[in-house]
C-alpha cells in the first residue's frame, strides 16, 4: 500500500521551494498570509494557470510569473486565483442599519456638498451597490446631497465584474423589493436569469485597482465612509496595524470605518472609537 498524497492527485505538484516563494512574494507585496494548510488550494487553483500556460512544472510557472515579462503578463492572473473574493449583497446586514440610522443622518449634516464613501476590498462588487441602494434610497428622502463610492480591490478579475454589475438572480434574494424596483433591471432573455444594476445608480460609483498594502495610498481624497471587511483577516497583526493606519488617514475627521464581523482593532491604538459591532469613528 502507498500513503494517500492528495499534493499527487494533479499533474504538477507545488514543491515546498515554488510555494515558498509564491506565499512569500504575496504576503510580501500583498498582505495575504499563505499558511502551509493552503498549499493544497494554491496547487489546485493554479493548476489551471499551468495548463494554460503549457507549463509542466511549478518551477517553469514561478521562474515566468516572477520575471520581467511575468510580472506583467501572469501575475495579475495570480492574484486573481490565490484571493479569495467570496461576497455577497447585504453581507453583514447589521452595518447596513447603522449607515441608514446612524452615519447618513449625521453625515448628511455635514458643510460639505458631496459624501464620500469607499469600499476598499470591493471583491465584484456587491458591497459596494448594496452601500449605493441604502445610501441613495436614503439620500432621496432625506437631503439633495450627492454621493459618490469608490471600490477598490487587487483582483482585476473581480473589478471587471464590478463594473459590469451584472448579478445571478439568485444572489439577489436578499435585497429589499423597493430596492430592487428602483434598481435593479432583469435581463429581458428569460434564458439567462441574471439582474443588472440600473445606471444611474452605476454612474454614482467607480473602480479602481488599488493594494491595501502600498506605503502612500494614490487615492487623493479624504471619505466620509470607509468599508474595508473580510479582508485584514488574512493579514498578519503587524499588516493590519499599517493598513488600519494608512485608512485612519484617509478619513475625515466624524468619519466612519467599518470592519468584517470576525475583524477586531480593540487591541491597536488608533484615533478610533468602537461605536457598533466592528464600526469605528474617528
Ligand atoms: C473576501 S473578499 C471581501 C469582499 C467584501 N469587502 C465583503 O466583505 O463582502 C476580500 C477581497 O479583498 C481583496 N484583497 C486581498 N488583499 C488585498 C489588498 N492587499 N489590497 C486590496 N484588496 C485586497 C481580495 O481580492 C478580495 O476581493
Amino acid at each position: 500500500m502507498t500513503d494517500f498524497n492528495p499534493l499527487a492527485t494533479y499533474k504538477a505538484i507545488l514543491e515546498d521551494r515554488e510555494f515558498n516563494l509564491i506565499s512569500q512574494y504575496i504576503n510580501t507585496n500583498f498582505g495575504i498570509k499563505l499558511p502551509d494548510h493552503k498549499r493544497i488550494m494554491i496547487q489546485a487553483r493554479l493548476t489551471n494557470r499551468l495548463n494554460k500556460l503549457n507549463f509542466n512544472t511549478f518551477k517553469e510557472y514561478t521562474d515566468y510569473v516572477f520575471s520581467k515579462e511575468g510580472k506583467i503578463l501572469e501575475l495579475p492572473h495570480m492574484i486573481d486565483v490565490i484571493s479569495t473574493n467570496k461576497t455577497d449583497f447585504f453581507r453583514e446586514s447589521i452595518h447596513f442599519n447603522f449607515l441608514r440610522e446612524v452615519a447618513l443622518p449625521e453625515i448628511k449634516e455635514l458643510p460639505s456638498q458631496k459624501i464620500n464613501i469607499w469600499s476598499a476590498a470591493c471583491s465584484s462588487g456587491e458591497e459596494v451597490y448594496t452601500i449605493a441602494m441604502e445610501t441613495d434610497h436614503y439620500l432621496r428622502t432625506n437631503s439633495h446631497k450627492d454621493f459618490s463610492i469608490l471600490g477598490t480591490d487587487i483582483s482585476i478579475r473581480m473589478l471587471e465584474k464590478a463594473k459590469k454589475a451584472i448579478y445571478p438572480i439568485d444572489s439577489i434574494a436578499v435585497v429589499p423589493e423597493i430596492f430592487k424596483k428602483s434598481y435593479l433591471l432583469k435581463n429581458k432573455d428569460a434564458s439567462k436569469p441574471e439582474v443588472r444594476i440600473k445606471k444611474e445608480l452605476r454612474n454614482k460609483v467607480s473602480f479602481l485597482w488599488h493594494n491595501l498594502m502600498d506605503n502612500d495610498y494614490a487615492i487623493h481624497q479624504e471619505f466620509d465612509i470607509i468599508f474595508c471587511r473580510n479582508v485584514l483577516i488574512y493579514f498578519s497583526k503587524e499588516d493590519q496595524k499599517h493598513v488600519i493606519s494608512n485608512l485612519c488617514k484617509k478619513l475625515k475627521s466624524g468619519g466612519y470605518l467599518f470592519l468584517g464581523h470576525s475583524e477586531s482593532i480593540a487591541h491597536l491604538n488608533f484615533p478610533l472609537k468602537n461605536v457598533s459591532q466592528t464600526v469605528f469613528q474617528k
